[in-house]
């Protein structure tokens, strides 16, 4: 949560840091504020709202010739919105962004208040603030009063830190949340994110716990814990300034459910040998991995666990090998037992949720072996993680997750068919054909679902302001279900749950009235006449029915007010056309209820508190 920015250099800093913050603005958008450097102060404005009101307020007040700037996003934690709780905070010759929680800031806060220190907001980064005020005097070294600091903080933290002492001169370390330093023609820039500097670099480093990033407009330098000081070995990042942008699209959302028929093909392709084989020895993971592999945890939060949760499914039914579903932030506290030969799969998307972290740390901390998959490149998750596999879906902006969702489950795909394969459970010639039911049809099934759109557009017409709306199914498209719902809710605020079919008659089909919407999904073949059984239940008591099913079923029309078909070629045609129905439907809902599709109300992209 929170994004951050920094500049120092020969450029003018303020541009950079709206620019840099617009981007950022998916990590969290209740309020915001910049503290830039003039010939004679640091000047900070910050306001609750977006960008826009800060581009406002910018407008009435320019700030003019500051070369050296801190930028920052919130979402808010301790405190609520407000002009006065936004970032920077500054205390005495500090001026700090911060982005995590720092978990003792009662005791710090009270032990500064008994010398007297003021408190103008109720945020913990203020405390911070104060906190490595005190440890600083004006020609002191930053660097040990950072130490200091920090060492008296509990929590996870991302500072980008202005002295007032020291112009041109920004200050950074992190724990627990990212913070990526980059290098460009005309001086050094601090992130909570690559993408936000696209438009200025290419060249970045990704910062380490423990060390101190130092950049001057002409110098970015690191401090060890040691005390050493040496210069980052500088990465080039791959994405594009185009990645970070709407390309035509109205918004993010709609734009990433486009891109994934080719992110399904990046997240497969690079996993298959000559042979047509599934293999991730590119990612360090070698067939005979898998043989003494006797139990799967998956541990993952959101859309990301259920995608776990068809991962499962996967992994039981082609690799034969029992798995479970976690979400993170139980894992830790009710940890399930672990055979010998348990392997845990973090899922996370951004790499940096703070409950996916945590439950991956709980299991290392027991010896057990982490595969994360993971779609942000050098994320937390990723780099701790024993072995790590990218989903490559590019940059993710929308705060629904689509295109990351649906690598998620095409990784899960290939890695049930590798795992499968390498134990002996399935034939070369079924390892060959699941791969390419993943790279050829699940592309093709979600540009086939895609040119439906109009028609999902008018289903969309009978959802938009209705007050409940369920989802069933059973088995995988139970699975489905659920992240159907959560689309659903998210991005229209309308009431949405997901329920296996066959348990909603044990209650909840109490809630079915005349014109209710209940949507079934049915892409199993085996489950068709269950799940249409209970359709008929629902139907019987008002329910307005669509019914997303696969085309060979026999004449769904008569069970359903409207019928969405999907391609039959395979299980993976079948299942990615129905995740693309059901976000195009969350997304058209969204559209027609006018709301803010892509950044809707109390959340943000990434999750870094627990
Ligand atoms: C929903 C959504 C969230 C995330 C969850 C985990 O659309 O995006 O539910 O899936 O917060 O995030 P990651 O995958 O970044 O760990």
């Amino acid at each position: 949560m929170c994004g951050i920015i920094g500049y120092t250099g020969e450029g003018n800093a303020v541009p950079k840091m709206t620019k840099g913050l617009t981007v950022l603005e998916y990590r969290g958008y209740d309020s915001v504020g910049i503290a830039a450097e003039t010939e004679d102060a640091i000047e900070v404005v910050k306001c609750k709202g977006r960008i826009t009101s800060l581009e406002e307020k910018l407008e009435k007040h320019p700030i003019e010739g500051a070369h050296c700037a801190i930028g920052h996003t919130r979402w808010a934690t301790h405190g609520g919105p407000s002009d006065v709780n936004a970032h920077p905070h500054k205390a005495g010759n500090v001026v700090l962004v911060h982005n995590g929680i720092i978990e003792n800031y009662k005791e710090l806060k009270d032990e500064l208040s008994k010398t007297g220190t003021p408190f103008l907001s109720e945020t913990d980064t203020e405390v911070a603030a104060a906190t490595l005020n005190a440890c600083y005097r004006p020609g002191s070294d930053p660097v040990k009063a950072i130490r200091e600091a920090t060492a008296k903080m509990k929590g996870s933290y991302a500072f980008g830190i202005l002295f007032v002492d020291l112009p041109g001169e920004i200050y950074a370390i992190r724990q627990g949340s990212p913070l990526i330093l980059a290098k460009g023609e005309d001086g050094y820039y601090l992130a909570s994110d690559m993408t936000a500097l696209l438009p200025f670099t290419k060249t970045y480093y990704p910062l380490k716990e423990g060390q101190i990033a130092h950049l001057t407009p002409d110098s970015g330098t690191l401090v060890a814990g040691d005390g050493r000081v040496f210069e980052p070995q500088w990465k080039k990042t791959e994405m594009t300034p185009e990645s970070a942008q709407k390309g035509g699209y109205e918004h993010f959302m709609l734009k990433e459910i486009y891109e994934q028929p080719e992110a399904i093909v990046k997240s497969a392709s690079t996993r298959i040998t000559k042979d047509g084989l599934p293999d991730f020895s590119v990612d360090g993971i070698l067939p005979d991995f898998w043989k003494p592999v006797k139990n799967i945890q998956i541990v993952a939060c959101g859309s990301a666990m259920h995608a776990g949760i068809v991962g499962a499914k996967l992994f039981e039914e082609v690799a034969k090998i029992p798995a479970s579903v976690y979400i993170a932030s139980e894992y830790r506290y009710h940890p399930p037992l672990a055979v010998e030969g348990t392997i845990v799969i973090p899922i996370s998307q951004s790499g940096e949720t703070a409950d996916t972290l945590a439950a991956m740390n709980y299991a290392k901390s027991k010896g057990l072996p982490t595969v994360a998959i993971v779609n942000a490149v050098e994320t937390t998750i990723a780099r701790e993680a024993d072995h790590r596999v990218y989903t490559y879906a590019g940059p993710e902006i929308a705060v629904a997750t689509t295109k990351g969702y649906c690598t998620q489950v095409s990784v899960l795909f290939m890695m049930a068919a590798a795992a499968a394969h390498a134990c002996g459970r399935i034939s070369d010639d079924e390892a060959k054909a699941l791969v390419q039911s993943v790279v050829k049809d699940a592309p093709a099934a979600v540009l086939s679902m895609l040119e439906k759109r109009d028609y999902l557009r008018e289903l969309a017409r009978g959802l938009a302001g209705k007050e409940h709306i369920f989802y069933i199914g059973r088995g995988l498209d139970y699975a489905l279900s659920m992240e159907a719902a959560l689309k659903l809710k998210e991005i229209s605020y309308i009431h949405c749950e997901a329920y296996a079919a066959g348990e909603l008659k044990h209650g909840t089909i109490s809630l079915i009235e005349e014109g209710t919407p209940v949507i079934a999904i049915s892409t199993e073949k085996a489950l068709y006449d269950k799940t249409e059984s209970n359709v008929r239940e629902v139907r019987s008591r008002g329910a307005k029915l669509i019914l997303i099913c696969r085309a060979d079923a026999e004449n769904p029309e008569r069970s359903a007010d409207s019928v969405i078909y999907l391609p039959i070629n395979s299980l993976a045609a079948t299942l990615f056309a129905a995740m693309t129905a059901v976000q195009t439907i969350a997304y058209e809902t969204a559209y027609l209820c006018g709301c803010d599709i892509d950044r809707p109300r109390n959340l943000a992209k990434s999750v870094t508190v627990e």
